[in-house]
C-alpha cells in the first residue's frame, strides 16, 4: 500500500526544470494538493509516521504549512508555523543558516511552545537540510523535543538527512 502511495505521489509531483533559477529542478506539489484522495492519503501517511504522542506539529513556510495543518488536525495536536524572517509580530526566536549564496532566517513564537512539548516537524521537500536543521534548533531553544521530522520528498544526493542526525526522519518519496 505504501509503494502504491509513493508511486501515486511520484505521478503527481511535477518536475519543472530551471525554476526558480537555472539548473534547479523544481518539484511542484500543486497537482498532488489538487487531488483530494491523494492529498488525504499523504496526510494520513505522515500522521501515522510518528510513534508516540505529539503535542505540536511544525510546518515550514510556505508549502510545509499546507501539510502541517491537516496533519495537526489528524493528530489532535496544535500547529506552529515556522516562518521566514520578519513575518511574525514577535517576540520571536530566530535561527539563521547558510544558503549557497547568502543566508536565510527562520522564526517562531516561543510563547506557543511549552517546555517539553513533543514536536513533529513537517515540510514538503528535504533538500540540503538547512531549513529543517534550523527549525530543530529553534525548538531546542524552546526546550521542546523534536520527536520526528516528516517530508513528502527527499533529495537524497544533497544529504540533508546528515544534518538531522539523532532524529527520526521519515520521507515518502526519495529522489536519488
Ligand atoms: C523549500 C522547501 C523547503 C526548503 C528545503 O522552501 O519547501 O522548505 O526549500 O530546502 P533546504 O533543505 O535546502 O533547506 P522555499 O525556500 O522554496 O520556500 P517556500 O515554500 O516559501 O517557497
Amino acid at each position: 500500500a505504501r509503494d502504491e502511495l509513493v508511486a501515486r505521489i511520484e505521478g503527481l509531483v511535477r518536475l519543472v526544470p530551471d525554476y526558480p533559477s537555472p539548473g534547479i529542478l523544481f518539484r511542484d506539489i500543486t497537482p498532488l494538493l489538487a487531488d483530494g484522495p491523494a492529498f488525504a492519503a499523504v496526510v494520513e501517511a505522515i500522521a501515522s509516521s510518528v510513534d508516540g504522542p505529539v503535542d505540536l506539529v511544525a510546518g515550514m513556510e510556505a508549502r510545509g504549512f499546507l501539510l502541517a495543518a491537516p496533519v495537526a488536525l489528524a493528530l489532535g495536536a496544535g500547529l506552529v508555523p515556522v516562518r521566514k524572517a520578519g513575518k511574525l509580530p514577535g517576540p520571536t526566536a530566530s535561527e539563521s543558516y547558510a544558503l549557497e549564496y547568502g543566508e536565510a532566517t527562520v522564526e517562531l513564537h516561543p510563547f506557543t511552545v511549552p517546555e517539553g512539548a513533543r514536536v513533529l516537524v513537517i515540510d514538503d521537500v528535504l533538500a540540503t537540510g538547512g531549513t529543517a536543521a534550523a527549525t530543530v534548533a529553534l525548538f531546542e531553544h524552546c526546550k521542546a523535543h523534536v520527536v520526528g521530522l516528516s517530508f513528502l520528498v527527499e533529495l537524497d544526493a544533497l544529504r540533508g538527512r546528515d544534518r538531522l542526525a539523532g532524529h527520526r526522519v521519515e520521507t515518502l518519496l526519495h529522489i536519488a
